[in-house]
């Protein structure tokens, strides 16, 4: 059975489809079998692996009708390593009203991850900026989740709210557990940043994960780019960043 790891923050821009990302194409050089879900409608992630043109198919069909089964596309990097990725569209921000009133309507992601996951060692999944329905289902579907974040005040203030929602969810999710907070885009030029940081570590203690990702052009272009750092060209330092963090991921499960 594979390790389920949503990666998730109601505030936006924090680094979790970068995150998603590039652990995904980081464990996939590992040699472990990954599939890539995107539950966000902007669909950065699709984007972020150059699918978003002409897709037949996308998450939200899975989601709204349990008999259609989700569809997964394979890609490979240019090294020939090969990822798994579940698609979306815009059409995902449609799921939220159009699911109002269907039974067990938080869970329609892990129902349908059940039948795929004895083909992965590891699905990550990549959340919308919100803590609306889509989100709880990828932490219901998980079981573990991993929080980006930037060291500003107010990302602190999110953080805690991010706690108390993760607590509600355990009703409906006993298994989910937090695997670590995550240093995203850290400036070590601005001692805001340094501040935050060391409240974090006092207040968060060993659930900060010990690899920062500093903020960095590469990671910036690659994205941009649509394709993951390990297929960007002069990114070894940001690779070498993100391969530490894949090592602490393997250590924690
Ligand atoms: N370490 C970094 N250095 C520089 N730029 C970064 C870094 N990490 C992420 N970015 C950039 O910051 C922007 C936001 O990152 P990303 O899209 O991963 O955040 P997000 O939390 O998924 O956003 P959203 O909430 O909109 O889904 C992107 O343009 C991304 O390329
Ligand atoms: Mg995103």
């Amino acid at each position: 059975m594979a390790v389920i790891i949503a990666v998730a923050n109601q505030k936006g821009g924090v680094g979790k489809t970068t995150t998603a990302c590039n652990l995904g194409a980081g464990l996939a050089r590992r040699g472990e079998r990954v599939l890539l879900v995107d539950m966000d409608p902007q669909s950065n992630l699709t984007a972020g692996f150059g699918l978003e043109k002409n897709l037949d198919d996308t998450i939200t069909h899975a989601l709204l009708d349990r008999n259609a089964s989700l569809p997964i596309l394979q890609v490979e990097d240019k090294s020939g390593v090969a990822i798994n990725v579940c698609p979306a569209d815009l059409s995902l921000s449609g799921v939220e009203t159009a699911s109002v009133e269907k039974l067990g309507r938080e869970m329609r992601l892990r129902d349908q991850l059940s039948k795929v996951d004895t083909d992965y060692d590891f699905i990550l999944i990549d959340t919308p900026p919100s803590l609306g329905v889509l989100t709880i289902n990828a932490l219901v579907a998980a079981n573990w989740v991993v929080i980006p974040t930037e060291a500003r005040f107010f990302s602190m203030q999110g953080l805690d709210m991010l706690s108390e929602s993760l607590e509600e969810v355990q009703y409906l999710n006993p298994n989910l557990r937090i695997m670590g907070v995550v240093l995203s885009k850290f400036d070590r030029r601005l001692r805001e940043e340094q501040k935050v940081t060391e409240y974090l570590r006092e207040s968060w203690g060993d659930r900060v994960f010990s690899t920062v990702v500093p903020t960095n052009s590469k990671i910036l272009e690659a994205s941009s780019a649509g394709v993951s750092l390990y297929a960007y060209k002069g990114a070894n330092a940001a690779r070498g960043i993100y391969d530490k963090l894949v090592e602490e991921v393997i250590a924690r499960v």
